[in-house]
């Protein structure tokens, strides 16, 4: 568990009665330690990321978020609000004890707007419910995060979410045209709606996007629908080495004229770990790594041609075999076992760091000798998968088995910092999707000067003056 000393009070059995007033009886844990303890941390593997809240608490209203959050002003009692808890920063930890906030009873679809093609929900609902909502209308929501099927909106929305269709569709925010939300100090406020254009003062919907949960609580979501592409087609396209997969990435993005919906990449770890951890088989064992392209539109010829372009570029750059998955079941067991690696990392080691990585397409191959040169040095497996049609890459140090924990811990802050630097020196940055949080928190700095922290700082002491609202997340008041 990591310690922080915080400013806050915490949560007492008569504050408890007043939660329990706000929300009713049995919306709120408090002193149950074993029935806490999940919301102590995310799916971040490591345990030291971890803080245990004081209280939880279930609302079901806006007006029950609003009361709760005047409540944690006045009493100066943190709030970290939580969806599914499946972020990768830490992002829903509470750092500093107090109150977790959980959505998971606004999961309400509120109104499919199929003229407007507009889509209004709570934040509890998990995201895949979405577009399962949504099949009879010949409408989707493009978001396409790799926990699709437990994480909620809400979350998906607070962390921006990217996931394996970013490359033609964009990440969550492209979607999201209105939030109505609690503010830090307890107002209910909404911002935007079902108008795809909106330039009425600041744009206030895409600062909340990706806020983290610093600065409102989300209670309700209008997000962009579009029509439901009919055609789609997969190539699983297996190359002998890393570089060589790593290397046609650029190549199908420049001079393919196509925009592929998806170019995932797994090396041959990745796919294996996966593969076991789902009793599942694609074929891996000859290649070194491989990539996942997907294809798609409302023409069936128009497909063909894109997917058996893209084909012919892989084989230009060396691949040794392209599969074509244009059912559904085969499609989906691909892409099963891709958005499965990393719950499958973490049942093969609790000592990993899951990074989220991103540089400008053009060079990305360039990350590749680096991250070699990184697993040489300090003698560990670095396992690498990701959106890389979009430069953002999951690298993953993992413990030595054969290393001590000691040595591990030791370690890892310096194979961060190094990867960190690298990766900046290649023009990109820390996170592409999965957010800062309190684990990337101290590395801010490596790729962000102090007068563009101190300008968001700003905007949060303004917005959050007591800092009740997931303190200790991003960067430090
Ligand atoms: C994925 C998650 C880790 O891409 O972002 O699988
Ligand atoms: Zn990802």
């Amino acid at each position: 568990m990591v310690q922080v000393r915080h400013p806050y009070n915490k949560v007492t059995a008569r504050i408890a009665d007043e939660l329990r007033k706000i929300v009713g009886e049995k919306y709120v844990v408090f002193g149950d330690t074993e029935r806490l303890e999940p919301y102590s941390h995310d799916e971040v593997a490591e345990a030291e990321y971890a803080h245990m809240p004081e209280a939880l608490v279930r609302p079901g209203t806006a007006e029950e978020i609003a009361a709760i959050v005047k409540l944690a002003n006045r009493e100066r009692i943190a709030v970290t609000p939580r969806g599914a808890g499946s972020g990768l920063s830490g992002g829903a930890v509470p750092l500093c004890g107090g109150i977790v906030l959980l959505c998971d009873r606004m999961n309400r679809v509120l109104e499919i707007d199929a003229a407007n093609m507009m889509l209004v929900c709570e934040p509890g609902v998990v995201t895949n419910e979405i577009n399962n909502q949504l099949a009879d209308y010949g409408l989707v929501f493009a978001g396409y995060p790799m926990s699709l099927e437990t994480c909620y909106i809400g979350g998906n929305v607070a962390e921006n979410a990217g996931g394996g269709k970013a490359v033609k569709y964009g990440v969550t925010g492209r979607y999201i045209t209105g939030v109505e939300m609690v503010s830090p100090t307890g107002e209910i406020v909404r911002y935007g709606g079902k108008c795809v254009k909106d330039v009425t003062g600041y744009n206030m919907v895409q600062l909340m996007v990706g806020s983290e949960g610093t600065l409102g609580i989300f209670t309700k979501i209008w997000i962009k629908l579009m029509p439901l592409p009919k055609e789609a087609v997969n190539l699983l396209v297996l190359f002998e080495t890393v570089q060589q997969a790593i290397d046609a990435v650029p190549r199908i993005m420049t001079s393919g004229g196509i925009i592929p919906t998806a170019i995932e990449f797994m090396d041959r770890l990745s796919v294996q770990a996966s593969c076991r951890y789902l009793n599942e088989t694609i074929p891996y064992e000859k290649c070194g790594a491989m990539l996942l392209v997907e294809v798609d539109g409302s023409d069936e010829a128009q497909v063909e041609r894109d997917y058996e372009k893209v084909g012919e570029l892989c084989v230009e750059c060396g691949a040794i075999e392209v599969y074509v998955a244009d059912n559904h079941t085969t499609r989906e067991r691909i892409w099963k076992v891709r958005r499965n690696i990393a719950e499958a990392f973490k049942v093969v080691s609790p000592h990993q760091s899951l990074e989220d990585i991103v540089v400008p397409i053009a060079n990305i191959p360039a990350m590749i000798p680096e991250l070699e040169k990184l697993s040489a040095k300090y003698d560990i497996q670095i396992p690498c998968y990701g959106h890389a049609g979009d430069g953002n890459l999951h690298a993953t140090p993992v413990k030595n088995p054969s290393a001590s924990l000691e040595h591990w811990h030791a370690i890892l802050p310096h194979i961060m910092e190094e990867l960190f630097k690298v990766t900046a020196r290649l023009g990109g940055t820390i996170s592409g999707e999965h957010g800062i949080g309190h684990k990337r928190k101290k590395y801010l700095p490596l790729v962000m000067g102090e007068a563009e922290i101190e300008m968001m700082r700003q905007i949060k002491r303004a917005l959050d003056p007591n800092n009740i609202l997931n303190p200790g997340k991003i960067f430090d008041v």
